[in-house]
């Protein structure tokens, strides 16, 4: 048997540091949607278990269970067999491929997608009996990000991630997103921050129009310290502005970045226009999926 699940990148639309608990992770209050793009899984029963990559950006990426440099696959997938076996279920051998199309350590959730989507479909291959609130403990011990990418629809999540209200109205975007190829390190952007205690997003709206605007009007609070670390995200925002983006933005703690455009057609437009002027950028178009789709 053969189970497939694609992997969306994570989009923080908006992204508010709202304080800092006590075990020093910090507390948010992020919009998120999901792009069109992302990475792709292939769950296959097998004699033994196996993990295989491909894609632009399998390179880099640990192929171990190592728990704590591991690829994040390897170490779902490890958590569902421990919890298949506590509760009598059966979890036979699986070769894994993942296919790797978003850059790693890049802020559009990346390994954290990989991870859920690798509890969604080995849930289904074994047919586990797992509830959805199960699955979202499991999602959050491998990291804060894994909750929400295990639901891949637009959402509002607080806490460290956790806390996820369903974004229902908000519409479906076009972007353009943008990585200048620096891996950015999660922990070092969360520690250079200046402010760690700033305003919420504040009442969440009811139309589109209302969206744009809570967009608009909101920030990534990660966005000056990822500049101050990585300048070349400056030239990237700018790129997104120069070539027509509405809002032009940093996602999670970078560094990959989105523009906002009109349409897919300006948003191809801006994507051959950033990319033709640089080649060693990762630059691509996205629909993202509406909150009333599934
Ligand atoms: O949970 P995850 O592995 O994605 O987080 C990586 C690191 O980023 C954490 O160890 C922590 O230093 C930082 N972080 C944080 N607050 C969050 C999420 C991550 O301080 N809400």
């Amino acid at each position: 048997m053969t189970v497939h699940e694609f992997a969306p990148a994570k989009v923080n639309l908006a992204l508010h540091v709202t304080g800092r608990r006590d075990d020093g992770y910090h507390l948010l209050d992020t919009l998120v949607t999901f792009a069109s793009i992302g990475d792709r899984l292939t769950f296959e029963s097998a004699d033994a278990d196996g993990f295989s990559l491909s894609g632009r950006f399998a390179g880099p990426l640990p192929r171990d269970d190592d728990a704590i440099t591991g690829n994040l696959v390897l170490k779902a997938r490890n958590l569902l067999r421990l919890l298949a076996r506590e509760t009598g279920q059966a979890s036979d051998p699986v070769h894994i491929h993942l296919e790797k199309n978003l850059p790693p350590a890049s802020g559009i959730g990346g390994g954290s997608a990989d991870a859920a989507a690798t509890l969604r479909g080995l849930c289904r291959l074994w047919s586990l009996d797992c509830s959805s609130d199960t699955l979202q403990r499991l999602g959050l011990s491998l990291g804060a990000d894994v909750p929400m990418c295990l639901e891949s629809r637009p959402l509002t999540a607080r806490g460290i991630g956790e806390d996820i209200r369903i974004a229902a109205g908000l519409p479906a975007l076009s972007l353009v997103l943008v990585n200048p190829l620096v891996p950015v390190s999660t922990p070092t952007i969360f520690a250079a921050l200046e402010s760690r205690h700033n305003p919420p997003l504040g009442a969440l709206p009811e139309t589109a129009g209302g969206w744009m605007a809570l967009i608009a009007a909101s920030r990534n609070d990660l966005q000056p310290a990822a500049c101050q670390a990585e300048p070349v995200i400056g030239d990237v925002l700018a790129a997104l502005s120069a070539a027509g983006a509405t809002i032009a933005r940093m996602s999670g703690s970078g560094a990959t970045c989105f523009g906002l455009f009109a349409d897919m057609n300006h948003a191809e437009i801006a994507a051959a226009t950033i990319a033709g002027a640089h080649p060693d950028w990762f630059v691509a178009a996205s629909s993202t999926v509406s909150g009333d789709e599934r």
